[in-house]
């Protein structure tokens, strides 16, 4: 396994929210307590996505958001330009990636691994275009396709491998099948669902995509016990998404296995300062709550040692 680069703090960005290079910088100007940036996911070619509606936003926090966004993003191309140019002060820099099948994940990862520290493999976007089919979601609840995927990315950079799976998939058996092709660590993980919002007035589905991915506080539970069970099994790196706002979710997290924290849908609606505010929280709140000790001896404490005095007291 090829150890991943250090992150420091460990917190980044989730893809898709906050995640174009000039966000990056601006973040990084602001103070931003994030030791890694990761891009929105790249595709083989540009990708329009869905139409509006595309996102259903809580109107207290909270409250679950729905996206049914279906990986809109610029082309291989523009993507290269932009990240040859993208010049991060301390932080690193995650791409990830996707692509229809093993052959397109591989091509893709030899184009973006010149300029990443990490590669996240994007197994399960479970959003679809109405009347296509939801790619990402009939690889990643498939254990041999995913693994296929990971070994040719494998095969095409030397730059460390993450798997980013699914909740909604026998989850297990993908990261088994993922970590024997060669994968260095897992995302815990991706949208829940899909679910549905519906319209009072017009009585009809509000996304145009009718279903879109579930995030945000209803996720965290969910992915919580992912990592935790991949991290009892696995033992791997983990980079914990789903829900995080707050340094407690970071914490429990932290304790149930993460070593990296992905915040996503607490960054919406925030401007640059405010969303870089959030995180020198998070991260000043987990400082506090380590007392001292290295963050690297609360990964996965649950599973080993009771908590400190200091946080029972
Ligand atoms: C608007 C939106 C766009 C997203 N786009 C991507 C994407 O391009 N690639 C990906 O792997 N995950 C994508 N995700 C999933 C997030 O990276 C993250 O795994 C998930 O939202 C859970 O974290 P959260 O609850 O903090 O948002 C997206 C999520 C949202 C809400």
């Amino acid at each position: 396994m090829i150890a991943l680069p250090e992150i420091n703090p460990p917190l980044i960005n989730a893809s898709g929210i906050l995640s174009y290079p000039e966000v990056f910088r601006a973040l990084e100007a602001s103070g931003a307590a994030l030791g890694g940036y990761v891009t929105k996911s790249v595709g083989p070619a540009e990708g329009a996505g869905n139409e509006n509606p595309v996102v259903v936003c809580p109107e207290d926090e909270g409250q679950p958001l729905l996206n049914s966004l279906a990986l809109p993003t610029q082309s291989p191309e523009d993507w290269e330009a932009d990240l040859a140019q993208t010049r991060l002060e301390s932080s690193r820099l995650i791409v990830s990636i996707y692509g229809g099948g093993p052959d397109e994940f591989g091509e893709i990862a030899a184009r973006m691994s010149p300029f990443a520290d990490l590669i996240e493999v994007n197994l399960s976007c479970p959003n679809r275009v109405p009347g296509e089919v939801a790619l990402m979601e009939s690889i990643g609840q498939r254990p041999d396709l995913s693994g296929e995927v990971i070994g040719r990315v494998r095969d095409s950079t030397t730059k460390p491998v993450i798997a980013k799976l699914s909740p909604n998939s026998d989850y297990l058996a993908v990261a088994a099948a993922c970590m024997d092709a060669g994968a260095d660590g897992l995302g815990c993980g991706n949208t829940l669902g899909p679910g549905l919002a519906i319209d009072t007035v017009t009585g009809k589905a509000i996304l145009a995509g009718t279903t879109g991915g579930i995030s945000g506080p209803a996720l965290k539970p969910v992915n919580l016990r992912m990592t935790y069970e991949c991290y009892a099994l696995f033992g791997c790196p983990i980079i914990g998404y789903g829900g995080i706002g707050s340094w407690e979710d970071a914490v429990e997290y932290t304790l149930a296995g993460a070593c990296i924290l992905g915040i996503g849908t607490a960054f919406l609606g925030k401007t640059t300062s405010e969303a870089a505010r959030l995180t020198r929280r998070i991260w000043e709140g987990v400082q506090a709550y380590l007392g001292g000790a290295p963050f690297p001896e609360m990964v996965g404490r649950a599973h080993r040692d009771p908590a400190p005095e200091a946080a029972r007291a």
